[in-house]
């Protein structure tokens, strides 16, 4: 008696629970606050999926820290666009700085490919990822990820941020498509 979730024409099933949600999240928030003790990082989080990751992500972290938002190019419908025309927002001087990018779900590697570069330039003096989810049989690029919440099957997700064409990211729980 799965609860189902209907966003426009599709249906969707609960994936991952806001319990299991929670409970990953403040153990990665936990490995960050020792892994960066001393380090002050600043979370750059992707926009608009991430934010509600973020939000409980950054609450987990016990030590100094700092966050900015990013926004990249659009993801329409299931499918990613592969390349990002734009970045907007990030005013914050990462010269030096140790940076966590913090997205949403890594599914073909495009954005962060074309993401971390932008940020390289900046000259941080580190930059690590963290990721609520990813989809490693869908992935086409090398990306070293340090902090996954969960790897998924290559299907298409809801919920915890994440939409179908702007429905579903207040699911507090994780759907997948039926
Ligand atoms: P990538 O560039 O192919 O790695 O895709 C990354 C972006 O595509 C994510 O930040 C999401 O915005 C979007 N995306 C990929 N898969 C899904 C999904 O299953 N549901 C919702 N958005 C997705
Ligand atoms: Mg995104």
């Amino acid at each position: 008696m799965a609860e189902v979730v209907k966003l426009h024409d599709l249906e969707f099933e609960l994936m991952i629970s806001k319990e299991e949600i929670r409970a990953r999240v403040s153990q990665i928030g936990g490995w960050i606050s020792e892994h960066y003790k001393g380090q002050n990082p600043v979370f750059i989080a992707i926009l608009n999926g991430s934010f509600i990751f973020a939000a409980d992500l950054m609450r987990a972290v016990t030590i100094d820290c700092e966050i900015s938002f990013v926004k990249l190019a659009s993801y329409i419908g299931e499918k990613s666009s592969g390349k990002i025309d734009e970045l907007i927002g990030l005013n914050t001087d990462l010269k030096g700085r140790t940076v966590i990018i913090v997205e949403d779900i890594i599914d073909s590697g495009n954005t962060l490919t074309r993401f971390v570069p932008m940020l390289e330039e900046m000259g941080p003096n580190s930059i690590s990822i963290a990721t609520l989810l990813i989809k490693p049989e869908a992935l086409e690029h090398d990306i070293i990820v340090d902090y996954t919440a969960f790897e998924i099957d290559p299907k298409f997700v809801v919920g915890y941020g994440l939409d179908y064409r702007e429905l579903g990211r207040n699911l507090p729980g994780i759907y997948q498509k039926i």
